[in-house]
């Protein structure tokens, strides 16, 4: 292996100069109980720790610091544990979308401002994979990102349980009085019984089996469950390449490509990946100056069918694709799609990296001939509606509303519309359009998880389980329907979905990639001229800074100065 003169690290200035201020550094990491020996030449390895005591997802990471701090030391390097904003899915309020960019943004400062050399970013839980990433990705050191892994199958009553999808189905049970509140207290402790994350198809697998895709991962790392043994190996494992990466000198941008992007747009497609990725994926991209756009979702989803049978789409969990031999052996599913000299970071490619890959079960990693589904899994919509686009999971939606119009019942805000829904006289059919608006990047704030608006009551008891709904809201990787999502630009900053009235038809057809209000340009200009901004959701902190800066969904929902190419220097002084 070529190595780096020790001289040329980053934390050499630090504590390998001769002046008075790397005095101050040597005798503080004394302070730390550390002997000069135990830090001179070595790489210093930030271990980005996304947990604290609330990190339901992460509660095995103080033990996997520990794992990934003996790989480091092994490999000859220095390790520092960096702990940073956890961002728990479930407790975070209003969303921990809201909170990605600021993690990016203390990653990235971290790694920038202390005396480190590389990183290993531990995430998983949602949001926590591509804030870290799109930080290390902006700080510009060599990193290594160390998934969190799948909890293992939820259990109650001799069923499996997966995250998400399946409690509905149970909350209705006992809505009905067939669950008693024993037996509900029994699978609120049986759905998440072990440490990992969820273990459905949804945003954290997505996005952690994507980073692998992205070569940001060691080979088959993100299937592996959080508490089998091999999750800590696998830490060790990457605490070691961490070292390396930092003799080699190599960083995220040097892995990443827009070939490596079309590798996870295409691996998405066949996991039934949830839409949230395209979000991330975009806003990943764009940091390692790579103009990713919603076009290419639409491209490349085109004909891939999935292949995964994992929950919401599929019947199985994350524990059953372990099994079946993971990402790897997935890969080798759709090998002929992807770029395979893709390069990753343990220094083989791609292809290299899925080569001998075994599928031990057919029917959890699918063969072509018989995918979980061969129906489009992402359309790319646009129209007077969303002139920025929009997105959709046609796979998701009952067919005959692929072609559908339909008069708006249009809501201002989350509030309204469940009440609404609740209504048993509320004045609505089949063919009505729900549209929720403010639930943008800034009007949620943080763009919730509210694109599958509930199914008004009146209509479930007439047996409706389907209809087209539309927001500027985000969709959780759980959910299902004809929902159309993410409508940029947002109607809280007077995007054509705010000018929408009760009554407007509303025009959808997939096929054409369109979604439109049937008004003219002349009367939409009216509305748009009288149309005044609501007042901002923050007067001060984050949130204010957030909604000055943040992008739409379209272009990833990152902050604009955080968007900006170029790179930002070593500190002067
Ligand atoms: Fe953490 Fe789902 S709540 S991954
Ligand atoms: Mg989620």
């Amino acid at each position: 292996m070529n190595r780096r003169d020790p001289t040329t690290l980053r934390s050499h200035r630090w504590f390998g100069a001769a002046d008075l201020r790397s005095f101050g550094h040597r005798s503080r990491i004394r302070q730390l109980g550390f002997g000069l020996d135990e830090i001179a030449g070595k790489p210093v390895i930030a271990i980005i720790n996304t947990w604290n005591g609330l990190a339901h997802c992460h509660g095995h990471f103080p033990a996997r610091v520990e794992a990934i701090k003996r790989g480091i030391l092994q490999a000859g390097g220095f390790p520092v544990e960096v702990p940073v904003m956890a961002l728990p899915e479930n407790f975070v309020k209003p969303t921990t979308m809201l909170y990605r960019n600021l993690l990016a943004m203390e990653v990235e400062e971290n790694l920038r401002s202390l005396p480190v050399d590389g990183a290993v970013l531990m995430g998983g839980c949602d949001k926590t994979t591509p804030a870290t990433i799109m930080g290390a990705i902006s700080a510009g050191l060599p990193a290594i990102f160390m998934p969190a892994g799948p909890m293992l199958r939820g259990n109650w009553g001799g069923q499996i349980l997966g995250s998400g999808s399946d409690i509905w189905k149970y909350w209705d049970e006992k809505r009905a009085g067939r669950i008693s509140e024993a037996q509900w207290s029994e699978m609120e402790a049986g759905i998440a019984r072990s440490d990992g994350v969820c273990m459905t198809m949804g945003t954290a697998m997505t996005m952690t089996s994507l980073a692998e895709v992205l070569g940001l991962t060691l080979p088959g790392a993100t299937s592996i469950p959080a508490p089998d043994s091999g999750h800590a190996r696998m830490a060790a494992a990457t605490g070691q390449r961490a070292v390396d990466l930092v003799w080699q000198d190599i960083k995220p941008v040097d892995l990443l490509s827009a070939a490596s992007f079309d590798n996870a747009i295409i691996a998405s497609a066949a996991l039934a990946g949830s839409t949230n990725a395209i979000i991330h994926l975009i806003a990943m991209a764009r940091r390692a100056g790579i103009a990713l756009g919603l076009d290419r979702f639409d491209e490349l989803s085109a004909g891939i069918p999935v292949l995964a049978d994992i929950r919401p789409s599929g019947a199985w969990l994350m524990e059953d694709f372990f099994y079946a031999g993971g990402l790897p052996a997935f890969l080798t599913r759709i090998a002929d799609r992807l770029d395979l000299n893709a390069a990753t970071v343990n220094g083989r490619t791609l292809g290299e990296n899925i080569a001998g890959a075994t599928v031990w079960n057919a029917t959890v990693i699918r063969p072509w001939d018989n995918p979980v589904s061969s129906a489009e899994g992402l359309a790319v919509l646009q129209g007077n509606l969303a002139p920025d686009g929009c997105v959709m999971k046609p796979s998701a939606a009952e067919s005959r509303l692929l072609r559908h119009e339909g008069p708006a019942l249009v809501f201002d805000d989350y509030d309204t519309m469940a009440a609404a829904v609740a209504d048993p006289e509320l004045d609505v059919t089949a063919d009505t359009v729900l549209v929720l608006r403010n639930a943008g990047p800034l009007g949620g704030p943080g763009m919730p998880e509210w694109g599958m608006l509930p199914i008004p009551v009146k209509l479930l008891r007439q047996g409706v389980r389907d209809m087209v709904r539309i927001s500027d809201a985000r969709m959780s990787g759980t959910s299902y329907g004809a929902c159309i999502l993410h409508v940029a630009p947002e109607s809280f900053i007077g995007g054509p979905l705010a000018l929408v009235r009760t009554g407007d038809i509303i025009r959808l057809d997939v096929a054409a990639r369109r979604i439109d209000v049937l008004i003219s340009d002349h009367d939409l200009q009216m509305r748009r001229d009288a149309w005044r901004p609501p007042a901002p959701r923050y007067a001060r902190g984050y949130g204010a800074m957030a909604a000055a800066h943040i992008g739409q969904a379209d272009t990833g929902c990152d902050f604009d100065f955080l968007q900006r190419p170029g790179v930002i220097g070593e500190p002067e002084i």
